[in-house]
């Protein structure tokens, strides 16, 4: 080891290394002159270590704190010096090398740093913009690679997991066709074949299908996957999957096998402790009393009918919007009436559900004497009781109200149900509240294109196989499609695949997929199907978003190492980028940039 070299990490030293000489490297923290003396924290990864410049003290040479007084932050260094007990007064309880210093004798300067754009705090003053530029300084933030450690660990436990379970881990093509997961694909042209193009997978899933087909049993792969979408603070154009697919399945194995492994992985990386079974909850019933298909179940506010309670009052909006088929459903809010001003209902509350399409939110505090609020004059006496009843509310709370289409009401109502929770505090910090939920319809009606699409993707199985009977409205249809979500976030989607080609087509059929682009898209697939491909079901479950929500993250692009912005661009290394003509000529590609400019 040369002599520049460490002996211990900057996390390493305790009372028990008193009188050793030691060797540490890192980067410099601060600097605290204090008369005669100099104090550096010098940091790595593994934590912070105190190191002190006394020129009083023997041994120590000549100049070294001069020289050591020029140093700036983010310097990199390496300093020879014996460790010493610090004074009681002067021991940090907080840091794992509080008790002790190194009182240096030797410095090396391995490399001096610019001044830093933004300090390498754990809460710079500096917008998100800066920490994409200088990525590389953001992620020498002790909270950065407590991210990026984290991450490791959890994949580490997943794949001791999967291992243990017999999966086999398999690397799937990048270059690829298109696979449908309802998003724009990014492609990549291809030069020896002029005018074609490679799409870069979407998710593995025709892959992991094939090798179920193979005979493989059980695959797994921490997948990368590419979609062109808009971004928002969970999605990413490249992301991670935990993607996998097992053989001979139900719907039952599956979720306990990923149940299990989010017990493991909780545990070994987190410490925390996860209750298994996790609830399982019914679409319908999930979207009937949260609103939403990602119920957030850390607190209970469910979603409650009024609909029988208010048809013939004499509140027009009520009654009216059920007398066209619509709906009544409301919210009570637990001793929220002191909680929301009458200006806080009708502006802030009301504003945000009509974001969500209701046309606007009726209410009433209940109080001793019955109900105050937009409301109350049609609710009086034994009217104002049954909803109260109906509702659940005592004195203190306060009923919030949505009428219309059925869409609208359970939409509008999650959001604030979700809303609510956030203003109120409703929900406890740390707590990982797992749910599952079954049994998606198979298609959603696409209004603008008046077509039926796939709700998860077009390989699922229905539950229902008996696609025959057009008479069926296709809404109604159930797939054995399932969602794992977690407080509020969908985390991972899977199925029970269609195993045999003719169901597969008739599903590609009746969502419009010509006979023609079925063979063009998905020939290999169904072919594949002739050859005695057995029953297989699977699921992906999105890494970062995993992450990001166990460590309590703001957004997944926190927990991703080289993030790209909400417009998909990555402002370190400035790409997407120009490139040269000759590359575009080598790709037969002509843009409109170079048509124009030519
Ligand atoms: P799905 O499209 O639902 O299913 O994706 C599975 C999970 O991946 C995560 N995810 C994303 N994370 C970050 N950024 C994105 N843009 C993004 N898109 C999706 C989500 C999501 O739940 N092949 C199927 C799985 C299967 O059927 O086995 C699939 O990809 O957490
Ligand atoms: P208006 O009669 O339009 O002044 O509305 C009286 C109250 O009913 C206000 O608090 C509105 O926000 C509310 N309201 C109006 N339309 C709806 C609706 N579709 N659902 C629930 N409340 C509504």
């Amino acid at each position: 080891m040369s002599s520049w070299q460490r002996t211990h990490t900057c996390g390493d030293l305790t009372h028990e290394n008193v009188g050793e000489e030691v060797v540490l490297n890192g980067w410099i923290e601060n600097h605290r002159h204090h008369g005669a003396l100099l104090f550096i924290d010098v940091r790595d990864r593994y934590g912070i270590t105190q190191v002190v410049f006394d020129e009083e003290k023997k041994g120590t040479p000549q100049g070294l704190l001069d020289r050591a007084a020029k140093l700036g932050q983010e310097d990199v260094i390496s300093v020879r010096g014996s460790v010493a007990p610090r004074a009681p007064d002067k021991v940090n309880k907080k840091r794992a090398t509080g008790a002790i210093e190194v009182f240096v004798t030797e410095l090396i300067i391995l490399n001096e740093a610019e001044t830093p754009p933004f300090e390498v705090l754990d809460d710079p003053e500096c917008g998100e913009e800066l920490r994409m530029r200088y990525r590389y300084l953001d992620l020498r933030r002790r909270p950065m690679q407590h991210a990026m450690i984290k991450r490791s660990q959890f994949v580490t436990s997943v794949r001791n997991y999967l291992a243990e379970n017999h999966f086999v881990d398999v690397e799937t093509p990048i270059l690829t066709k298109s696979t449908p997961e309802g998003a724009r694909d990014y492609l990549v042209p291809s030069r020896v074949n002029p005018g074609k193009f490679y799409a870069l997978p979407q998710s593995p899933q025709i892959f992991k299908q094939l090798m179920m087909v193979a005979g493989l049993d059980r695959y797994y792969q921490i997948a990368r996957c590419f979609r062109d979408e808009d971004l928002r603070a969970d999605r990413q154009p490249e992301f991670t999957q935990i993607d996998l697919e097992m053989t001979f399945v139900e719907e039952d194995d599956v979720l306990d096998l990923v149940e299990g492994m989010m017990v493991r992985a909780f545990k070994d990386t987190f410490g925390a402790e996860l209750h298994r079974p996790f609830p399982r909850l019914d679409y319908f019933d999930a979207m009937e009393r949260y609103g939403l298909d990602k119920p957030d179940l850390r607190f209970g506010m469910e979603i409650l009918d009024v609909t029988e309670q208010v048809k013939d009052c004499a509140f027009k909006v009520f009654s009216g919007t059920i007398a066209d088929g619509g709906i009544v459903r409301g919210l009570c809010v637990e001793g929220a009436g002191d909680k929301y001003s009458r200006k806080d209902i009708e502006k802030g509350l009301t504003g945000y559900v009509s974001e969500y399409g209701a046309r606007g939110l009726a209410w009433a505090k209940v109080g001793d004497d019955g109900l105050a609020g937009s409301i109350s004059k049609f609710f009086e006496g034994d009217a104002g009781t049954a909803l109260c009843e109906a509702m659940g509310a005592k004195s203190g709370d306060l009923m919030l109200f949505v009428a219309d289409r059925k869409t609208v009401v359970l939409r509008a109502l999650g959001e604030l149900r979700n809303k609510l929770g956030t203003d109120l505090g409703l929900r406890e910090h740390g707590e990982f509240k797992f749910a599952w939920v079954l049994n998606f319809p198979m298609f959603d009606y696409n209004e603008d294109r008046g077509t039926w699409d796939s709700s998860h993707h077009p390989f699922t199985a229905p539950v229902d196989w008996d696609l025959e009977d057009y008479s069926k409205d296709p809404g109604s249809i159930r797939s054995r499609a399932y969602d794992l979500v977690m407080n509020g976030w969908e985390l991972g989607s899977g199925s029970v695949r269609i195993h045999r080609s003719d169901v597969q087509e008739r599903v590609f059929n009746f969502l419009g997929i010509t006979q023609e682009e079925q063979r063009a898209k998905f020939g290999f697939l169904l072919d594949a199907f002739q050859y005695g491909a057995p029953p297989h079901g699977g699921i992906a479950l999105g890494l970062d978003r995993l992450i990001t929500l166990a460590i309590g993250a703001d957004s997944i692009r926190d927990v991703i190492a080289f993030p790209k912005t909400t417009s998909a661009t990555d402002l370190m290394c400035d790409a997407p980028g120009d490139v040269a003509p000759e590359q575009l000529a080598d790709l037969h590609i002509l843009t409109q940039k170079s048509k124009s400019s030519s």
